[in-house]
């Protein structure tokens, strides 16, 4: 495949309201659906639930408790036609730079191409580079796996502690606890990201230095929260074996390898990602180090694989069975002709806790945007709020609001009709808890089927229903269904960002908190003020301060 340096006039990407017929049938559509209750909608078309759904790739998409109807969700797949998603797609496979902003190209998709396929790229052949990687991982993986990787006194290395933040951290997090069940249990694994230093100190507590190897992940290895934890770490470590065997306790990840080696992790223990895959979509990268280290090669590469498929899925199948395309376009039509500003994700399997987290920088990092590929101010809403925690807890705190508060959310519930548990019977509770929430959003209670109470305390029993989700649902949370479930949130937000006409793929956004951090630490570790900030923030310096003898701290 070859890279197109040039792309078409990037307004064209844009329909948005008033250039485009299908958003002003849209409007149409969300106007008549929008009065007709989902409890209509099943009644006049009791078959619509075998209908409005769609399978691949082992996973299932129940879209029919949503305020559509076969027209509306035409229009739908019209207006993704005209923002011409599938084309761009193609595009991003074949690695055109559509990272505009930073003329990058956006290639976790090569991330996941079996050994042999061919993407070549300024004259390289991203999968062999990726192959090669791979099997460096392996190879470390297999070694801490067998006690064979040892530390600094010739102790088995037997705790991982990965130190990354946002998508160097998410990603190898989450998946942790997705695949559980299948981590090597005489191994331990921790995830430190925040810069307080109290998050390195409470996991380092029960740790032996001698025993622990860390993995520094970081894109850009300039990242202030991952170097000063790194620092910290390296420092601990050396307390413990001297500080010229400390590097053996490091591997690193990382697009800037020159830093990495700098910081003393030698060529052995640096493993490489590339500018074109964005931090957010990187858990199948190196960035996936510790992961493989807990699961292993195999499940790390059935990941892979499940990664591939839904990629596969998403470049090839019709738009009327595409899962991501369907389901990035039901964000736009609640977004857009809905005006619902949030969207809820709620796992029913606990290995999916950190799931939702991982998924609000994956979306909001991606389409929290508002001007568009051009630069000019977008005219639309673009990406909505990603919430979520697993069901069952979320019922009995914030599901009273999504019931009957004032506030609809569109939700996606996920479940698995397996369970790694022997517990079948609990296993069916969960999954009764999940469909029984889809029918109580969906079609409520209303007066006359309240019983009991006083007229008074009836009302107070209605339930509205009419509010929407989705299921999705698929065999067993395993490495392989991880791998497509991921797959399918990052063509869904990449769906949303093509009609949205934005780049998803940048993150300007959190540059300017940055910067300011590292003008205001100086006056808050001297605690004074200074003339070039804010009364407030001045104040504020002033309280934290108060009371701390600066001289004794230094
Ligand atoms: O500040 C945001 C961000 O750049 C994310 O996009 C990224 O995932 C994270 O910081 C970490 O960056 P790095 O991997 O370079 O340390």
């Amino acid at each position: 495949m070859n890279q197109r340096e040039t792309q078409p006039a990037i307004e064209e990407w844009t329909p948005g309201p008033g250039r485009s017929s299908s958003w002003a049938d849209l409007e149409r559509h969300a106007a008549r659906l929008g009065a007709i209750h989902l409890r209509r909608l099943f009644d006049d078309d009791p078959e619509r639930g075998r209908r409005l759904r769609a399978t691949a790739v082992g996973m299932t998409l129940d879209f029919s408790k949503n305020h559509l109807d076969d027209s509306a969700l035409a229009s739908l797949l019209d207006l993704a036609a005209e923002s011409r998603v599938q084309e761009r797609v193609q595009m991003m496979s074949r690695g055109d730079k559509i990272n505009a902003s930073e003329n990058r190209s956006v290639l976790h998709m090569a991330l996941r191409l079996p050994e042999g396929s061919k993407l070549e790229i300024e004259g390289t052949d991203v999968v062999a580079e990726v192959h090669r990687v791979l099997a460096r991982m392996e190879h470390l993986a297999n070694q801490v796996r067998r006690g064979e990787r040892k530390g600094a006194t010739g102790e088995p290395i037997t705790n991982v502690v990965n130190i990354g933040i946002g998508g160097s951290h998410l990603g190898p997090a989450m998946a942790y606890r997705a695949l559980l069940p299948y981590v090597d249990r005489d191994l331990s694994f921790a995830f430190v990201s925040n810069v307080d230093p109290s998050a390195m100190e409470d996991t380092l507590r029960d740790l032996d230095p001698a025993a622990t190897l860390f993995i520094v992940a970081s894109k850009t290895f300039t990242t202030a929260e991952t170097m000063s934890n790194a620092r910290s770490a390296r420092d601990w470590v050396a307390s413990r074996v001297g500080a010229e065997s400390a590097g053996m306790h490091f591997v690193a990840v990382s697009a800037a390898p020159d830093r990495a080696a700098e910081f003393g992790v030698g060529p052995r223990d640096r493993f490489e990602m590339w500018d074109w895959v964005g931090g957010r979509y990187s858990m199948d990268s190196a960035i996936g180090l510790s992961t493989m280290i807990a699961i292993g090669p195999d499940r790390f590469r059935d990941m892979l694989r499940g990664f591939h498929d839904m990629d596969l899925h998403f470049l090839t199948a019709e738009p009327q069975t595409n899962l991501p395309l369907i389901h990035g376009m039901l964000s736009v039509w609640y977004r857009n002709f809905f005006g619902y500003a949030t969207h809820g994700v709620m796992p029913y399997d606990s290995h999916l806790d950190r799931f939702p987290d991982y998924l609000q920088q994956l979306t909001m990092e991606s389409n929290g945007k508002s001007v568009t590929l051009s630069g000019k101010e977008v005219e639309w809403d673009t990406g909505p709020i990603y919430w979520g925690s697993p069901g069952t807890d979320g019922q009995h705190s914030f599901f009273q609001l999504l019931h009957q508060g004032t506030t609809v959310v569109p939700l996606d519930l996920i479940g698995f009709a397996r369970s790694h548990s022997h517990d079948n019977q609990r296993h069916s509770m969960l999954l009764a808890n999940m469909l029984a929430q889809s029918r109580a959003l969906a079609f409520g209670r209303t007066a006359a089927e309240v019983t009991g109470g006083s007229p008074t305390t009836r009302t107070h029993r209605v339930m509205p229903g009419n509010r929407p989700s989705n299921t999705i649902v698929a065999e067993k949370l395993d490495p392989y269904r991880l791998g497509t479930l991921v797959a399918l949130y990052e063509h869904s937000v990449f769906t949303q960002g093509v009609v949205w006409g934005i780049n998803s793929f940048d993150q300007w956004g959190v540059e300017l908190g940055k910067k300011l951090a590292t003008q205001i630490e100086p006056y808050l570790s001297q605690g004074a003020p200074s003339p070039a900030f804010d009364s407030s923030t001045n104040g504020l310096i002033e309280e934290l301060t108060s009371g701390i003898d600066h001289e004794e701290d230094q």
